[in-house]
């Protein structure tokens, strides 16, 4: 039977916020042989070139270093500060330094190298992420035949923001690679198609980009869930029940409006507060009788963009505040930390409206877990981004632009009036949806895909719950 070999820049229980990502692989490599490899989270000079292996969770991971200099330029630098903003159509906020490039070129190939020597002629290959686009190339540079996936968890970007990132050829030819390529929604596979199909010369140059052969890469789109039915059982744990708890002592009648985001620009979290503003400025009844949390834990600080995200969000919280406050009321609460899944589902449970307004999104689990975690008795409303892979699968949800934040204040108005009876019909739609979209499901029709019948190895472990954080 074939293993299986997952890779991906963080490996689980390292960083806070390996997310989705680590929460929803666990699950398959806990069923069937195989390991997880990637970065160790560690830093230095001069790092070794073998891996390390450990048992983390009872998950067999090898785990290599990286030098301070090679992982400035791979990830705060190419990946974070070039592809993620370029992908998510923010060429407003990418920096290009174009020797971060060798960097992240030089990330992969050590990755590559480090993994080789693990490799058995008929493992199966799943790398994770746009930190790793060129890993197969690397690979396939030193023999590998395996099978190997490659899975996007944020949206493939439209034509004109690809070009704009350097080298944009070279990553496309390392796409081809791959034996499959997984997109989170349907309209990554239509940006992907569009551009496969249309090479144009490259912007960089005279020289036009070669044409790139996909004949022999799978394109689909594979929409990652979460497990609805671990969240319903989540919401009712202690820890869960203490936070409700201590919120409704806090809270008393009002109603909880919820934001569980990282601290990123993609979210749209000044927008977000811009709305509630709205929907306090147009509705004086709902002053004194609602509450926003926003819980939004720090997220790639080292990087400008996100500590001018962070200030913006102050300013716009304390203008709020200053604008509402009153000496027994508070309109929000912004929590700059991460808390952990229990108490996060306590917080779904009880949150009368979950906004969910990402100006772009891969997929966001969010929305997902948030669907979980409600009382069916008497379930919340979900105000979701259209722009977020997770209205393709939620349609029945308050579906809104974020950047027209009259828009988000209306929907939030019409959520917090909604009748007990819409929103049980609009839940138990949204329920069905998320239930069908899980997270197992999800890893194992895009294996099936890779390597048909290696979705049949799976075997018990079913009851070892393990949740996505804020993705
Ligand atoms: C997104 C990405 C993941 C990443 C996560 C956290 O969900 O798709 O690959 O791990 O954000 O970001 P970080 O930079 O902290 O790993």
């Amino acid at each position: 039977m074939s293993r299986i070999v997952i890779v991906s820049n963080r490996t689980p229980g390292k960083g806070p916020a390996a997310g989705g990502l680590a929460v929803a692989l666990k699950k398959v490599l806990g069923e069937r042989e195989g390991f997880w490899f990637g970065w160790s989270g560690k830093l230095t000079e001069s790092p070794d070139a073998k891996p390390r292996f450990e048992d983390i969770d009872g998950l067999n991971i090898a785990q290599i270093d990286l030098s301070p200099d090679d992982h400035r330029a791979y990830y705060s630098g190419f990946s974070n500060s070039i592809l993620w903003p370029s992908f998510h159509l923010r060429l407003d906020l990418a920096t290009i330094e174009s020797h971060w490039y060798e960097g992240y070129r030089r990330v992969n190939a050590q990755f590559a190298k480090a993994l080789m020597p693990l490799l058995k002629p008929d493992d199966v290959i799943w790398v994770h992420d746009y930190h790793l686009i060129p890993l197969a190339s690397e690979l396939r540079s030193l023999g590998a035949k395996n099978r190997i996936g490659f899975y996007l968890h944020i949206p493939f970007p439209t034509a004109d923001a690809l070009y704009a990132i350097p080298h944009h050829g070279e990553l496309m030819r390392d796409l081809s690679r791959y034996n499959l390529i997984g997109f989170q929604a349907n309209r990554d596979v239509a940006a992907f198609t569009d551009f496969a199909e249309h090479q144009a010369p490259s912007t960089f140059g005279t020289r036009a980009t070669e044409a790139v052969d996909f004949s022999k890469t799978e394109i689909a789109a594979f929409p990652i869930g979460s497990d609805p039915e671990a969240f319903a059982r989540l919401s009712a744990s202690p820890a869960a029940k203490k936070m409700i708890h201590r919120m409704r002592r806090a809270l008393g009648e009002q109603a909880l409006i919820l934001g569980v985001d990282r601290l990123d620009y993609s979210k749209g979290l000044p927008q977000r507060v811009e709305a509630y503003e709205k929907l306090l400025a147009n509705n004086q009844r709902f002053r004194r009788n609602v509450h926003l949390l926003q819980v939004a834990p720090p997220s790639r600080d080292t990087i400008k963009e996100y500590q001018e995200t962070s200030d913006t969000l102050d300013a716009m919280c304390g203008r709020v505040m200053g604008r509402f406050a009153e000496p027994d009321w508070a309109p929000l609460t912004y929590v700059k930390r991460a808390y952990g899944q229990p108490s996060l589902a306590g917080l779904y449970r009880l949150a009368r409206v979950a906004l969910v307004t990402p100006l772009r999104d891969g997929m966001n689990l969010v929305a997902h877990e948030y669907i979980g975690a409600q009382n069916p008795e008497n379930p919340g409303v979900l105000v979701l981004s259209r722009f977020a892979g997770a209205a393709e699968i939620f349609p029945e949800a308050l579906l809104v632009n974020p950047f027209d934040t009259d828009e988000t204040a209306e929907a939030l108005r019409m959520a917090l009036d909604m009748s007990l009876e819409e929103r049980r019909d609009r839940w138990q739609a949204l329920d069905a949806a998320a239930r069908a979209h899980n997270v197992d499901d999800w890893a194992l029709s895009f294996l099936e895909r890779l390597s048909p019948g290696i979705g049949e190895a799976g075997s018990g472990a079913r009851d070892v719950i393990y949740m996505a954080s804020v993705a």
